[in-house]
């Protein structure tokens, strides 16, 4: 795993749409992992402002993404499939019948894990899979458990993340307790990985993925096992890596 210290949100948001675009420029086919919420959103922009300047192609470009609200569809706006179209897919030349996210809107959680399984293995590795990582160590929904969930699985959500999430929401009743979420054998079999870590709330987990225990107590720990992480935080979410002399 390779820790990179930006300077600053921009900066890092700036680094990781770099390293995204190069995937594009070398693969124009690629198969993108993405992810939601406030950490990729820098990224995003970056990227839009390359696609809409002609300096980089997702004509041919798959994505999947991480996880979905169990309950809410494509056209609520709390919802993931709503946020990627808002922050990217609406912006970009890319052909949407090629993004996958998980469908929320199946009641038979069983059936909706399923059949994102299916598709991860139909589509084929993510040649980058991007990630945000919750202050709590998850990574997608993997929220800390006793064991590591493979596949792509249902998720009863830690309160830390209900709250994390409500400022998305009119309140923290408002958000959704279930979500479908990729599992940890679905997010490592990336050929590479690019985790977006920023804010002080971010920084003991990340101290803990990088340099704790390979343990399912903290989720995100699992990426030491992969030999292609990056990691970019800003200073703040540096700060107890810092303070532990590493
Ligand atoms: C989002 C996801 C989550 C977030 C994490 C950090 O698709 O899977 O793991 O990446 O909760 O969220 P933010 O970036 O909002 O702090």
């Amino acid at each position: 795993m390779v820790v990179y210290e930006g300077k600053s949100y921009e900066e890092i948001s700036e680094r990781a749409a770099q390293i995204v675009a190069s995937e594009l420029i070398v693969k124009p086919n690629a198969v993108l992992g993405l992810a939601t919420g406030s950490s990729p959103v820098g990224m995003y922009k970056q990227l839009v402002k390359w696609n809409q300047e002609g300096k980089i192609d997702f004509s041919g470009v798959t994505t999947v993404n991480l996880d979905e609200y169990k309950g809410l569809g494509p056209d609520d706006d709390q919802g993931y499939r709503y946020f990627m179209n808002e922050n990217l897919f609406d912006h970009v030349n890319i052909n949407k019948e090629h993004t996958y996210v998980p469908n929320g809107l199946e009641p038979d959680s069983d059936k909706a894990c399923r059949e994102y399984d299916e598709l991860l293995s139909r589509v084929g590795r993510q040649d980058i899979q991007v990630l945000g990582l919750g202050g709590n160590g998850h990574i997608g929904f993997n929220e800390p458990d006793t064991k590591f969930c493979k596949g792509t699985h249902c998720v009863r959500l830690a309160e830390s993340t209900i709250k994390a999430n409500a400022r998305f929401f009119n309140s923290p009743e408002d958000v959704p307790t279930e979500a479908y979420s990729m599992g940890i054998k679905g997010i490592l079999a990336a050929r590479k990985i690019l985790v977006i870590v920023s804010g002080a709330q971010k920084a003991q987990a990340l101290y803990d993925i990088a340099y704790g225990p390979i343990t399912p107590g903290v989720p995100g720990s699992a990426l030491q096992l992969h030999d292609q992480v990056i990691v970019l935080a800003d200073p703040e979410a540096m700060s107890v890596i810092r303070s532990k002399g590493r």
